[in-house]
């Protein structure tokens, strides 16, 4: 069965369920607008990025591809905060954040799925998903960080399980979950996912691509991929990079 024949659990919509974790979903986030303008970044001296334009309505779904060393890992932490701007603009909603450090721009609604998942081995599942708010020195019996953390397990039924385990104990499908549940557990305007198919067996990335098109609409997404693959079937549009520049006309704002 295709993903789209499956969207009926989908349907149900992240941020929309009944019950426990309704109080979460009240107070989530209106999704974002991302507008990246002749971004330039690189490493050092080095440029990797040369010149990327990204206009991403808010819900909307991009996919980014590229062969290896096209940059997308550059691109897509440097719109994180994780790489500085050598040259060009980052507006989140309007608002400039590319000169803003990292946790700054988590705490204005942007969160990374970073690539190669690093979940964090010695730390519990639970510990990870609760590692978000400890690092913003508040406590975890806060409710809505409750409603949360309730609102990820009906998400992800696998870590409920498995809360007390180590994340190193997780399988690799496992543990993109969790970096996905923690991702979230941020309650985000803009979803950021580096290769979240790296090293997934093809019906971990069809349970993957389930998951994304559940959360689809309730948050931007921009999800980078090497390759085609059944995640990219939850994108509204898709562009290529090459060589650290888009391929083809620039990127048009989705009609909505
Ligand atoms: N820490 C670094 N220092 C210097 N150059 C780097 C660094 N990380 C990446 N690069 C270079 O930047 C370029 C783009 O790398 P990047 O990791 O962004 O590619 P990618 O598209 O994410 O590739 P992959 O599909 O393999 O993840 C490559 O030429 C790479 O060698
Ligand atoms: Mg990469």
């Amino acid at each position: 069965m295709g993903l789209r024949a499956r969207r009926g659990l989908g349907q149900r919509g992240f941020g929309r369920d009944e019950g426990a974790a309704a109080g979460a979903s009240r107070r989530s986030r209106a999704p974002a607008r991302l507008e990246v303008r002749d971004l330039h970044s690189g490493y050092g001296r080095l440029t990797v990025i040369h010149g990327v334009n990204l206009d991403v309505a808010p819900g909307e779904a991009l996919g980014i591809l590229g062969p290896n060393g096209a940059g997308k890992t550059t691109l897509i932490t440097t719109v994180a905060g994780l790489l500085p701007v050598q040259a060009g603009t980052i507006e989140l909603d309007g608002e400039r954040i590319d000169a803003a450090p990292a946790h700054q721009r988590v705490a204005k609604g942007l969160a990374l799925v970073p690539e190669g998942r690093q979940v964090i081995g010695s730390l519990s599942v639970k510990a990870n998903l609760d590692v978000m708010l400890l690092a913003r020195g508040r406590i975890t019996h806060d409710p809505e960080h409750q409603a949360r953390v309730a609102e990820m397990l009906e998400m992800f039924p696998s870590l409920g399980e498995r809360l007390k385990l180590n994340a190193t104990s997780l399988s690799g499908g496992e543990q993109q979950m969790l970096a996905i549940a923690r991702a979230l557990m941020c309650n985000p305007a803009l979803l950021l996912l580096d290769e979240p198919s790296q090293g997934l067996a093809p019906t971990v990335v069809e349970e993957l691509a389930e998951r994304l098109a559940q959360i689809k609409g309730t948050v931007t997404m921009v999800l980078v991929e090497q390759s085609e693959n059944v995640l990219l079937d939850v994108v509204d549009r898709r562009l290529r990079l090459r060589m650290g520049r888009v391929e083809g006309p620039a990127a048009s704002l989705k009609e909505r």
